[in-house]
């Protein structure tokens, strides 16, 4: 695998492919992540929880990312890096860019952030500046406390057409890939089909073009794990074997089933 860049995400879509995330905090998995042969990384803020302790994405700062994201890289060899902003670092035109570009800087290929129709300025802000962005809709933990709880998003005709309106409009603001986390499994693949960038999903059914999940959840070390994660870790002999047979599973469209979709 060489390296892996937007255009190659952008052709895998185009030719039905489907590609992996994975996440990963630290050097070791971060090649380890790379040699199973996921396309993509995701430095996530959901290092709050697995590495941090935290109940919530909400207290993780900058500098905790930037960290984070630094370890990745230096032992990452093709994957795509995408880098998470933390909660309130996109509030302000000003913070966004600075707070993108220390994570462009710490080795990060795209910047992600969480929202729809109020981010196209910041997204297409971004992108003119030379930072690809991933925008990130559905369930977006770093509103847990606006939902009330790690609720699925998008069930009615309302919300769903919500969803829809923000996917187009980040689109249109210029991101390069979206991430929808927790919806039901037809809004996911209406919107995967509607969008010409590729759409990654989380308990979003397996009708997306890419899937992703947190690293210590497909190793089935996270305390209880939401329905649409498997423990990959079930009946191999080692952490590569588990992430080899993850990213098979996604590209030969094994998982996610039924089981780990909601309708
Ligand atoms: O922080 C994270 O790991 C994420 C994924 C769950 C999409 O945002
Ligand atoms: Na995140």
């Amino acid at each position: 695998m060489g390296k892996i860049t937007v255009s190659t995400l952008d052709k895998m879509k185009a030719a039905g492919e489907k590609f992996v995330c994975i996440t990963a905090y630290d050097a070791t998995f971060a090649r380890l992540v790379s040699e199973a042969g996921a396309e993509t990384i995701l430095v996530g803020d959901s290092l709050g929880n697995v590495i941090q302790g935290h109940g919530s994405t909400i207290p993780v700062r900058m500098e905790d990312m930037a960290y984070h994201t630094a370890c990745v890289c230096r032992a990452n060899t093709d994957a795509m890096v995408i880098a998470d902003l933390p909660f309130m670092a996109y509030s302000t035109p000003e913070e966004t860019l600075r707070n993108a570009a220390t994570l462009m800087q710490a080795g990060a290929q795209m910047v992600k952030l969480e929202g729809g129709v109020w981010l196209s300025d910041s997204i297409s802000m971004l992108v003119e500046r030379g930072i690809p962005v991933c925008a990130h809709l559905g369930l977006t933990p770093q509103s847990v406390n606006v939902f009330g709880g790690y609720r699925v998003q998008g069930r009615t005709p309302k919300s769903a057409k919500s969803i829809l309106a923000d996917a187009v409009e980040i689109q249109d603001a210029g991101a390069s890939l979206l991430v929808l986390e927790c919806v039901p499994s037809h809004l996911a693949t209406d919107i995967s089909e509607k969008l010409d960038i590729p759409v990654i999903g989380i308990g979003a059914g397996p009708g997306t073009d890419a899937q992703v999940l947190v690293l210590h959840d497909l190793l089935g070390l996270s305390g209880h794990s939401p329905k649409f994660v498997q423990n990959f870790m079930d009946g191999q002999a080692s952490v590569q074997d588990a992430l080899r047979t993850f990213v098979q599973a996604v590209k030969s469209g094994a998982y996610p089933g039924e089981e780990h979709s909601y309708s």
